[in-house]
């Protein structure tokens, strides 16, 4: 076998075995296959694709180049979630503490924000004194005790995922769906969670831009879970504005915490609770959907989920004063106010009379006006500002009067909030008829 051959054959849109699929993983993980070779390889399946078999082969091949965590150690049915990736999503900071309440184990890796997509691990590093690095043997401890834990991946849990995303990210191939697919499924399998639900975002703000490649994605990611012997749901949600109404790291946990104390965001609240309904499901303590979110309702009105989040911040090093008085946490030097008038001056008739209503949203470009608030990473080694990012009061269908504070940006450049302003604005477009909003959940794929 030869790598040459190998591209030859995807590019003319052949099909690989299990063999030829492992043979260009492996030497690409241990370096034998170079940078350039991989580059073409990767460009070939992403315009001839894989198949059903191909893209499971792959995953397979991924997820056993590194180690498997052993989740043995822990009692119960552990059960973890993923998200696609998105604006504002700190659903995991939500449906950790509520499941780790109700008695489910969630051993959870987490990834960091790259481009203009958010990542757990950079929001809990937000809490002073958070560990999210921590020992294999104290992360399945604390899990046994506090039912939650959430940390970094480990450098050798599916390193071929790692090695093949980076080059993704610079020969523009991040996009094909047996290329998601295998990347996200090769590190949840090598995670070892008996039961995963996956958060597949559609929108302006996520890879899937359109609702038939978002739910090929699902299919394709619930395939593999079964073949692999597990149990995987997918819950399609969307993303075509922010979810909730702040984004940037240490905004997510503090919109995190309101949530759980019963003050959530309505879209946020139900993308979070649909999640954790499907895990409740999913790791036997409830048998419906209903009676999930009656479980999960509970423990947010009765405080039990809030205290689970205290609980696990403490566990893993962190202050959890911080948690109950939020105004300790690092403020930025500068705010800026965005209003109404900022949107009609740009897109309507400022001299009034009409009524405009904010219509549609390029998401991917609020992800960047909080990367440019120093938010996020262009590349792995940005270190981010973890205070900054954007307070939205206005979601799309939203009626717009001039003096409407649509949002507030909050950073600690003058000039970065000024470039932040006009990409903000520019992301935004308004109609003077009523829009009917998005749906939230699209639909859920499972077994
Ligand atoms: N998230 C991943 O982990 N991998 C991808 O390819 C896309 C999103």
């Amino acid at each position: 076998m030869n790598t040459y051959d190998l591209i030859m054959k995807k590019r003319n849109g052949g099909i690989l075995d299990k063999d030829e699929i492992t043979y260009i993983v492996n030497g690409f993980t241990n370096g034998t296959i170079p940078d350039y070779q991989m580059s073409a390889f990767l460009m070939a399946l992403y315009f001839r694709g894989m198949n059903d078999r191909e893209t499971t082969d792959l995953t397979m091949a991924m997820a056993d180049s590194g180690d498997r965590l052993d989740l043995s150690g822990i009692n119960g049915r552990k059960v973890d979630k993923h998200s696609t990736g998105g604006v504002g999503d700190k659903t995991s900071l939500i449906v950790g503490p509520i499941l780790a309440c109700l008695g489910v184990p969630v051993a959870k890796m987490s990834g960091r924000g790259l481009g203009h997509t958010g990542g757990t691990i950079d929001k809990l590093e937000g809490i002073p004194g958070f560990q999210t690095s921590i020992s294999e043997e104290a992360f399945i401890e604390q899990v046994n005790k506090v039912n939650l834990a959430i940390v970094g991946q480990t450098a050798n849990l599916a390193p071929a995922d790692k090695k093949i995303y980076a080059l993704r990210d610079v020969t523009a191939t991040v996009d094909n769906i047996s290329l998601i697919a295998s990347s996200i499924m090769s590190k949840k399998l090598a995670a070892g969670a008996d039961a995963i639900v996956l958060d597949v975002k559609v929108g302006s703000g996520a890879f899937m831009k359109n609702i038939d490649d978002a739910r090929a994605l699902a299919k394709e990611m619930v395939s593999i879970g079964r073949l692999a012997g597990r149990d995987v749901t997918a819950v399609i949600t969307d993303m075509n504005e922010p979810l909730g109404n702040n984004v940037g790291n240490i905004l997510e946990v503090i919109e995190a915490v309101e949530c759980l104390k019963g003050h959530g965001e309505t879209r946020l609240m139900e993308v979070s609770k649909t999640l954790a309904s499907y895990m409740l499901l999913a790791s036997g303590k409830a048998d419906s959907i209903e009676k999930a979110k009656e479980l999960i309702e509970e423990v947010i009105e009765n405080g039990k989920a809030f205290e689970k989040m205290k609980e696990f911040v403490e566990a893993q090093g962190g202050d959890s004063s911080y948690l109950d008085n939020i105004d300790k946490f690092e403020k930025t030097k500068y705010e800026r106010v965005i209003k109404g008038k900022d949107f009609i001056e740009k897109y309507g008739d400022a001299s009034g009379g009409k009524t405009y209503y904010l219509s549609e949203c390029n998401n991917e470009e609020i992800g960047m006006t909080s990367l440019i608030l120093g938010g996020g990473r262009q590349t792995k080694e940005d270190v981010i500002d973890l205070s900054v990012g954007i307070k939205l009061n206005k979601h799309l269908g939203d009626k717009l009067e001039a003096d409407d504070k649509v949002a507030v940006l909050y950073g600690n450049s003058l000039d970065k909030i000024e470039e932040a302003f006009n990409r903000f604005v520019g992301a935004y477009k308004i109609t003077d008829t009523e829009i009917t909003k998005n749906p939230i959940v699209y639909g859920v794929i499972d077994n």
